[in-house]
């Protein structure tokens, strides 16, 4: 898959290893900064990065910041973008089966590599249901 990426200030590390193990599971990534440790604003990247996945330029995103809160919730004002910021996997999981989520967040400050590995292998291998669960994703999208 294409996947975008994107971070603040505060996940520049962690955004360096999802990028490398993305990569090595063999997906493109487009990696839209942040670059630098050098205080930035998140808004700026989730927006970007957000703009992308609304566009059908990438499949979809993978975003952090210190929670991984504030840059979900820049992505989400972009119409089309479903991104949910998460600390485990069962979320990761369900974000996907049942809210459609074209983009994942989470928090350098919060959670280590290996969980952000875990969460990414669930949000990746699951699949959006249909039914009920597409029919409020169109409702999300309609809002
Ligand atoms: C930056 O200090 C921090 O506020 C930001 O990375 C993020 O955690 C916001 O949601």
């Amino acid at each position: 898959m294409k996947i975008v990426i994107a971070n603040d200030h505060a996940a520049v590390d962690l955004k360096m290893e999802v990028k490398t193990y993305l990569e090595d599971l063999g997906h493109e990534i487009v990696d839209v900064g942040a670059m630098e440790k050098k205080s930035c604003h998140y808004p700026e990247f989730g927006a970007r990065a957000g703009r992308m996945v609304a566009a059908g330029e990438v499949d979809c995103g993978v975003l952090m910041c210190g929670t991984g809160a504030g840059i979900a919730m820049a992505a989400n004002k972009i119409r089309g973008v479903r991104a949910v910021a998460c600390s485990e996997p069962v979320t990761a999981r369900l974000a996907k089966e049942h809210n459609h989520a074209n983009i994942i967040a989470f928090g350098e400050r919060i959670i280590g590599v290996e969980m952000a590995k875990a969460i990414l292998d669930a949000w990746l291998n699951a699949e959006c249901l249909e039914g009920r669960h597409q029919l409020r994703a169109d409702m999300l999208d309609a809002l």
